[in-house]
């Protein structure tokens, strides 16, 4: 719950007060509006840093990975068909780690591309049926339409497996600017559990565009590309994180980017990517602790534009 002192914030939100918990080593949750369970805020994406998956080596880093993000309590993994090898290797490393049924798992379906291209109903049902094979679950938690592709064909089949209780939650993603206008009014028009989309500290469209609308419609929002495609990167290379990123418990500057996202209440997990235990486990500490309030996000934002 977000408590205390409630004011204005970057992006016009009313923004809560530090604390969502009480102690620093302990995740943050953050309840989904269509059902009201409560998911840990950090998971983990899987899309580059899955997709060249080809010798053991990168098994291995898979498993290093995975198994950090479930020691340290997140539960979220975003995957897709379209991510190389990541959710057939993913879903063999959590059947050998025994945790399983400990994932949230999020998958997409598309079999129609992102240019408006028609999907074709089988090949669909087909992507699907892959997918739990994949997952090794017989329920899958999540699955969203990849890039909005050709949702008229795609939404109904969604629709029919969690009508059948095989996919507990369904939604859809984009992370193209081209498509933000459509995604918003799709999310108007459709009863949806959850959205995925792109929010960074310097790419904060979702904050005027999306995420209002996701709280008007009580859908979930899954946040991709936290570190701004890695933008966010090349501009910190060689600077020290702010001393007064102590206040919200940031001690590195992925806890410093992951934070400013988790703070917008709207927010209901983040999936970063990473290919190292090391990293995963310091995005996990950027969702617990004491998070930015509405004058920290300002601060945080005028820092970040002026490097
Ligand atoms: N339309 C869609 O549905 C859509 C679109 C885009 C993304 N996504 C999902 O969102 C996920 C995240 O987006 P993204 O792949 O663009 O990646 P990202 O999370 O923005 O960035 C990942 C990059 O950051 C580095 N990194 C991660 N943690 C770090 C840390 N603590 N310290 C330093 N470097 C760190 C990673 O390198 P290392 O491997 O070296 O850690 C990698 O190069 C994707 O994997 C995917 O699951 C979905």
């Amino acid at each position: 719950m977000l408590g205390g002192l409630a004011t204005a914030g970057a992006g016009g939100v009313a923004l809560g007060a530090h604390h969502e918990n009480d102690a620093m080593g302990k995740l943050i949750y953050r309840a989904i509006p269509s059902s009201g369970e409560k998911l840990p805020i950090m998971g983990l994406g899987s899309s580059a840093t899955f997709q060249r998956i080809a010798g053991s080596e990168d098994v291995a880093a898979v498993k290093g990975v995975l198994s950090t993000m479930v020691e340290l309590g997140g539960t979220v993994f975003d995957t897709a068909p379209s991510y190389g090898a990541s959710e057939q290797v993913a879903g063999q490393v959590a059947k050998e780690l025994d945790i399983t049924q400990k994932l949230f798992w999020a998958t997409k379906l598309n079999v129609a591309g992102y240019g408006g291209g028609k999907a074709d109903e089988k090949a669909a049902r087909e992507q699907l049926e892959r997918s739990f094979q994949y997952a090794g679950k017989e329920v899958i938690d999540l699955v969203q339409i990849h890039n909005m592709g050709d949702l008229p064909t795609q939404l109904p089949i969604l629709r029919e497996y969690k009508q059948a209780g095989r996919i507990r939650y369904i939604g859809v993603t984009t992370t193209f600017q081209t498509q933000y206008e459509a995604f918003v009014q799709m999310m108007k028009d459709e009863t949806l559990d959850f959205i995925g989309t792109d929010y960074a500290i310097d790419e904060r469209h979702a904050e005027e565009m999306i995420l209002p609308v996701a709280r008007e419609r009580g859908i979930s929002v899954l946040v991709y590309a936290p570190f701004g495609r890695s933008r966010l990167w090349s501009k910190v290379r060689g600077k020290a994180v702010p001393e007064w990123a102590k206040e919200f418990d940031a001690a590195t500057w992925a806890q410093f980017f992951l934070k400013y996202v988790a703070s917008h209440p709207d927010v209901t997990a983040i999936t970063p990517a990473t290919s190292k235990p090391a990293n995963m486990a310091d995005n996990m500490r950027g969702g617990m602790g004491r998070l930015p309030d509405a004058a920290m996000r300002t601060k945080m934002v005028a820092l970040i534009e002026s490097l």
